[in-house]
């Protein structure tokens, strides 16, 4: 990964301070201390087992560029809502019954600590806590209260059943499969890790918009919403894309997973189906087009938070380069 500036690692770290500090509430008793105290660390262990917060970082800055430092206070209970949903998804990603990895973010995965019922419970606490922390989201325009629901909406479908759920569905299926062509995989790729992303850009993109004064007509609301959310798919393909190169051109110290897991579970992937050449050229020829998609909803708004909009732009360029 290259290096951050430093705005992006202050943002960073205040956002690592806040999601690594969370104390669940429980009603517990002195009988039951042992057991609450358990569930608090389970569910805190994947958090804290670091992670690159690219999901996050991407509502934050989608939400600085069309709303300037209003905007991305805005968006950062979103920014939390995200990464626990994706944290969420690797604990089960990695369960015994879906990937059956026993190494994530350089740690043991969630069940080799806890087991694989306790494990899927992390999962399913992530998931719902995500939803009641969105739940949270305060706006400096406090007229727009009822964004909340358009977030909600926006995360509930990137991930779920009509978004990353199915994803993972189809990713399943095809496990095994020698026929798969890659049309399949690109359906794959856009639904498990693209429609999350189009969901960050989205909520990113809302929380931008509530904090500015102007008037946005419905239509013109859904129209740009729907452009922002397909640019955040283009960026998950290409982002899953380098995902499946890593895991075949690199090590398990440095991912901090483990190394050539896809073709270990005969998992079909672009370097596979298109050769390496061809699959590094479409993650950046995708990136390529999430990214004039991107200036089209720019031209839209007036020229403001330039630097937010380049620091996003950077972002999404940095995702081709990563290492891990
Ligand atoms: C891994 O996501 C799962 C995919 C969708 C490819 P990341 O590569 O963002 O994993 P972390 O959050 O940095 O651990
Ligand atoms: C997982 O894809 C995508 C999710 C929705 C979690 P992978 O199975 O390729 O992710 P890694 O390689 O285990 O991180
Ligand atoms: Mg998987
Ligand atoms: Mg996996
Ligand atoms: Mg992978």
């Amino acid at each position: 990964m290259l290096k951050n500036s430093a705005h992006i690692e202050n943002l960073l770290n205040e956002f690592n301070h806040v999601l690594e500090n969370y104390n669940l509430k429980l009603e517990t008793n002195p009988a039951s201390s042992d057991i609450s105290n358990e569930i608090s660390k389970a569910y805190m262990y994947p958090l804290q087992a670091g992670g690159k917060r690219i999901r996050p970082l991407l509502v934050l800055l989608t939400a600085g560029a069309f709303g300037g430092k209003d905007g991305l206070k805005t968006a950062f209970k979103a920014a939390l809502a995200v990464e626990k949903i994706h944290t969420y998804s690797l604990v089960h990603d990695d369960l015994p019954c879906m990937d059956n990895d026993d190494l994530r973010r350089g740690k043991p995965t969630t069940h080799k600590i806890y087991g694989d019922a306790k494990a899927l419970l992390v999962g399913d606490a992530l998931l719902t806590q995500a939803f009641a922390v969105l739940a949270e989201t305060q706006y400096s325009n406090v007229q727009n209260q009822h964004y909340t629901a358009y977030l909600i909406q926006a995360l509930a479908k990137g991930a779920g059943a009509e978004g990353m759920v199915w994803g993972q569905w189809l990713d399943i299926s095809l496990t095994g499969n020698k026929k798969v062509v890659w049309e399949q995989m690109e359906l794959v790729h856009r639904n498990k890790t693209g429609k999350m992303l189009g969901a960050c850009l989205e909520l990113g993109f809302i929380c931008g918009l509530s904090a500015q004064k102007l008037e946005i007509n419905p239509a013109q609301f859904l129209e740009l919403r729907s452009l922002i959310h397909e640019a955040g798919i283009s960026i998950g393909l290409a982002f899953q894309i380098i995902d499946d190169i890593l895991d075949m051109t690199k090590s398990s110290a440095e991912l901090g997973k483990t190394a050539g897991k896809d073709e270990t579970q005969e998992k079909m992937t672009a370097p596979h189906l298109l050769g390496m050449e061809e699959a590094v050229s479409l993650a950046a020829s995708q990136t390529e087009s999430a990214l004039s998609m991107l200036d089209k909803v720019f031209e839209s708004f007036s020229n403001e938070f330039l630097e937010y909009k380049s620091l996003l732009i950077e972002q999404i360029k940095m995702l081709l380069q990563r290492s891990h």
